[in-house]
């Protein structure tokens, strides 16, 4: 079920959106995920959610405990998982910038440069998809083989040569002893790459985020919200500005699955970023979707990302090519982008494969403040702070 069939017609409609929008992702779909309801509500796990909030999946295969978190914690922050000791995925990932590097591009241990910008971790429990654009990696356990074993670029660098090496240094630092013996009870040598991926993925699995002033609001805390961020939210569910078609529902992203979703979409859309020589293309070594189906009208699909913590996030997009808020906002004015000079030149406001829903708006100084305004108030500080995702060894 996708938001954005829902056409609304009022103020009221503004202020519920949100929850009609959870309410018929609850109601329709077919059967693609379906769990029954004693199913749905059983982890182990204290999610800690809020009010209003579904439960994100678990793999059966590695469902969530705080003991694999505890390790995955550690794990998520310790170098000594790299080939050459320098990097951990906090490298790239740091708790105060919502776990993004806050670079253009990232940097992997070795000195390649990616052709992407970090990611937040911001509830990617609840992502359909991971990365920017693969629509086949759909859990967090595929995923961790691309930092940990990716030769182009090296993330972590981890490859044949080095990999006993890497799992010696695990064996030899003595924290570690209890923390995997208290994850994997029930297996006599538990130090192997196979669970170094489950525990760090239900550290990040772990990692929800939503106690932000928006949230405070939605719980009824009127005074949580300024004048400025109320404006700004009915901007933001406008049909003028278009934000929620794509940046819809509780985790403000049109592509999310939680336990009461039955019928997943993996949707990726091309907000006319490039358009070089007028043909549609993207940079080479960043064409969205198109690299993974080799479908011309993939060209320079990316998913809409999350916009929880994303005052936090800077820069953005998946190449980190807008530095602020501000200049996100005049890119979806102007319906895209327009790449006057240099080797990516061409309009992207004509981008034949451009979304509909990106289409240019008008927008004055005071709303656009209020749009940003509104943005900030998804900032959750308590995500940025609390000890629970922060480092161990410190
Ligand atoms: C060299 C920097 C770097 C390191 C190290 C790194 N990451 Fe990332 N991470 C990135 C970049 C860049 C992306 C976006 C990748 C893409 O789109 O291809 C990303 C994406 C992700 C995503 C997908 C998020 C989403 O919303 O889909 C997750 C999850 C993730 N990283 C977790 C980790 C974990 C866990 C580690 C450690 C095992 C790690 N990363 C190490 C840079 C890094
Ligand atoms: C057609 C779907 C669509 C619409 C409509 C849309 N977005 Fe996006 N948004 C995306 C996609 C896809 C990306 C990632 C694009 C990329 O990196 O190439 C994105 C990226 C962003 C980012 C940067 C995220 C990051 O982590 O770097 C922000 C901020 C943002 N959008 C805000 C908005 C606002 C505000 C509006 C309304 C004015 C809006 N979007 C409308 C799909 C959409």
């Amino acid at each position: 079920m996708r938001c954005a069939g829902v056409r609304r017609r009022s103020r009221l409609w503004t202020l519920l959106y949100p929850l009609l929008c959870s309410v018929m992702l609850v109601a329709c779909g077919g059967s693609e995920t379906h769990l029954d309801d004693e199913a749905a509500n059983k982890t182990a796990f204290d999610w800690a959610l809020r009010e209003g909030v579904p439960l994100p999946l678990e793999p059966a295969a590695n469902p969530m405990t705080e003991t694999k978190f505890q390790l995955g914690r550690h794990l998520f922050y310790d170098a000594r998982l790299s080939g050459n000791g320098t990097q951990s995925c906090s490298s790239c990932h740091h708790q105060d910038k919502a776990f993004t590097d806050g670079l253009v591009v990232s940097v992997g241990s070795t000195g390649d440069s990616h052709p992407r910008n970090s990611q937040t971790l911001t509830n990617v429990a609840y992502n359909a998809t991971y990365t920017w654009a693969n629509p086949a990696l759909i859990t967090i356990e595929a995923q961790m083989h691309t930092p940990l074993f990716s030769e182009q670029p090296v993330e972590q660098g981890i490859d044949d040569r080095n990999r006993d090496a890497v799992l010696q240094r695990i064996l030899d630092e003595p924290r570690y002893e209890a923390l995997f013996a208290e994850a994997f009870p029930a297996q006599g040598s538990p130090v192997s790459f196979a669970n170094i991926i489950d525990a760090i993925a239900v550290f990040v699995r772990g990692m929800t985020s939503f106690n932000a002033p928006f949230d405070r609001y939605q719980l009824g805390q009127r005074s949580a919200l300024s004048a400025s961020a109320l404006r700004g939210q009915e901007l933001f569910f406008s049909e003028a500005l278009e934000c929620f078609h794509c940046h819809g529902g509780y985790n403000f992203s049109d592509s999310t699955v939680d336990r009461t979703i039955a019928f997943v979409e993996r949707p990726f859309h091309n907000t006319g970023l490039y358009n070089i020589g007028g043909s549609g293309d993207f940079p080479p070594d960043n064409q969205g979707v198109f690299e993974a189906t080799g479908d011309p009208s993939d060209m320079g699909k990316f998913r809409a990302p999350t916009l929880r913590n994303i005052a936090l996030t800077a820069p953005y997009m998946h190449d980190g090519s807008i530095a602020t808020l501000e200049a996100v906002v005049e890119f979806y004015a102007a319906g895209g982008r327009n790449v006057a000079s240099g080797p990516y030149a061409g309009d992207g406001r004509t981008n034949p494969f451009k979304d509909s829903f990106v289409s240019g708006f008008a927008i004055t100084a005071q709303q656009q403040a209020d749009l940003i305004a509104f943005l900030h108030s998804l900032t959750d500080e308590s995500f940025v702070t609390s000890p629970r995702f922060s480092n161990p060894w410190e």
